[in-house]
């Protein structure tokens, strides 16, 4: 058994999933650019069977990496594997994923189909995919509420016909870990062709034991987990990447497994992609939380002020904590900072796009002293946003007035379709009153269902980062806005969020091709 942990992220596909996190090609491609540097083994880069939008996504990514393998979702039949493989025609090394339900529930409710027609339809997905590509990974969906012996027959069949990887998918986050650690042991055990693939687990976090369930599955021998960064994923999420990567390294007295992770990348990982899709990271989230490294107690400070590793077993730098570099300032040029986007993997599509992030570079720059990493993140994921939802409206200028026993007042004004146009409204706070007059004047309609605030970076100084999720007809969209006035964030994330909903861009969410 081989003793490296196959490390496959699943962020830009699985991720992707959680109700507002879908993204564009171009924000997929950043993150996949990141992801490369974080050397993670495989990277599933979407559905491309789902959408044109998440078909070019996986194409771009397939088309940039290099180092890591570009993997695509296919539902088990021609028409998807066929489009998997032309999205990834071009990758310097591809893997097609195919699944199928195998839970009585899923097979008789779902998909309304017997046991041995779905059995027949995995080898003919299986025996198909291989004509594209030796690497074929096949997972049986909600695996781990699956018959036992229906699945060893059919998890035989998948490798017989060409399947390297098993991925066992506890899709709805039901099994506890002895139990999963025990069905992975079992099957290992009882298909008689198990060595002839590698085995995976792939855990949801609705019981809040996903990490627990892929390391008992690790124990157990699997030696692929797929995982998210930030653990975002459908409902509760999948397991966290940067959880079980650093729970295997710190522990490799125990597990005895190598990663082939750049540990400094988790930080930067975290972040852009936290900043790209609006879910903000909790402070106690371990690694790559606020708060992961941070000591409030007496006793702890005076024992990591003595020596570290009273309190701390891992060193936060090692995480990449300490990439939270200051690059740049007011007196930076325009070749600095090009130089840091190319740095950064951020590739703008156009000469005019850099001069406009080079714009707002300075504008920023002359509000805030350091500009670190994270906010040239935030600034060109802004301009992005504004770039592809093509400015339905957008924020001229703004000022509220708010004073103790006094109700907040906003005056807003905003080009809307090319029109400047004034709003003013009362509301319960600066923030409120805001909003309210943006929607007095652009009546959107949308329900306003999450409004978060962050600090990008450390210290007072910070920029702000809003994320506000607005859901109308059953579209759910993230919008996000960072300034070192957090009204102004507040507001710019608010019309971020109403540009989407607008916008024609495809950001399909593959859970509308209809997993
Ligand atoms: O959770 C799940 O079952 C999946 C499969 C497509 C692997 O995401
Ligand atoms: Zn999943």
């Amino acid at each position: 058994m081989s003793d490296k942990l196959i490390i496959f992220d699943t962020t830009l596909r699985d991720g992707e999933q959680s109700p507002g996190a879908s993204m564009t090609k171009e924000e997929k491609l950043r993150i996949a650019k990141q992801l490369e540097k974080l050397r993670v083994d495989v990277i599933e880069a979407g559905f491309a069977a789902s959408s044109n939008g998440d078909f070019e996504a996986v194409r771009a990514v397939a088309d940039v990496i290099k180092d890591s393998t570009v993997c695509s979702l296919a539902r088990a039949n021609d028409r998807d594997i066929a489009r998997a493989a032309e999205a990834l025609k071009n990758a310097k090394s591809m893997r097609i994923h195919t699944f199928m339900a195998t839970s009585a529930l899923h097979m008789e409710k779902k998909l309304r189909m017997m046991p041995e027609q779905v059995h027949e339809q995995i080898k003919l997905a299986v025996r198909y995919a291989r004509q594209f590509t030796d690497n074929v990974e096949f997972s049986p969906e909600d695996g781990s509420r699956s018959d036992l012996d229906f699945l060893c027959r059919v998890l035989e069949t998948a490798i017989a016909e060409g399947a390297t990887t098993i991925n066992f998918a506890d899709t709805v986050g039901y099994a506890v870990p002895e139990l999963y650690g025990n069905l992975i042991r079992t099957l290992r055990s009882r298909v008689p062709n198990s060595d002839k693939a590698v085995w995976s687990v792939h855990c949801h976090n609705d019981l809040g034991m996903a990490v627990a369930n892929s390391l008992a599955g690790v124990m157990a021998g699997a030696r692929q987990i797929e995982c998210t960064i930030n653990g975002l994923g459908e409902r509760a999420g999948n397991t966290s990447l940067e959880e079980v990567v650093m729970a295997v390294k710190t522990r490799r007295d125990f597990f005895k497994l190598d990663v082939g992770i750049d540990t400094t990348q988790i930080v930067p990982a975290s972040k852009l992609v936290s900043g790209i899709t609006g879910f903000p990271v909790q402070p106690n989230k371990a690694v790559v939380g606020a708060n992961a490294f941070a000591h409030a107690s007496g006793i702890h400070q005076d024992g990591v002020l003595k020596q570290r590793d009273t309190y701390e077993i891992m060193r936060a730098e090692d995480v990449g904590w300490a990439a939270n570099k200051i690059v740049l300032g007011k007196l930076s040029g325009r070749n600095a900072f090009k130089q840091r986007l190319q740095e950064l993997g951020i590739q703008l599509e156009s000469e005019q796009d850099v001069n406009a992030a080079f714009q707002r570079f300075k504008d920023l720059a002359d509000r805030k002293a350091e500009i670190f990493d994270e906010d040239i993140h935030a600034l060109v994921s802004d301009q992005a946003v504004r770039h592809e939802a093509d400015e339905h409206c957008q924020l001229v200028s703004m000022a509220q007035a708010s004073e103790t026993g006094e109700r907040p007042h906003a005056r807003v004004t905003m080009i809307v379709d090319g029109k400047e146009t004034t709003s003013e409204a009362d509301g319960n706070g600066p923030v409120d009153a805001t909003f309210k007059a943006i929607e007095s004047r652009l009546a959107s309609g949308a329900e306003l269902m999450l409004y978060s605030v962050n600090a990008i970076t450390t210290g007072t100084e910070s920029q702000g980062e809003v994320t506000v999720r607005l859901a109308k007809s059953g579209r759910i969209v993230n919008g996000v806005g960072a300034d070192p006035d957090i009204v102004v964030a507040s507001a710019k994330a608010y019309l971020s969020a109403v540009n989407k909903l607008h916008s024609k861009a495809d950001r399909v969410n593959p859970q509308a091709g209809g997993i």
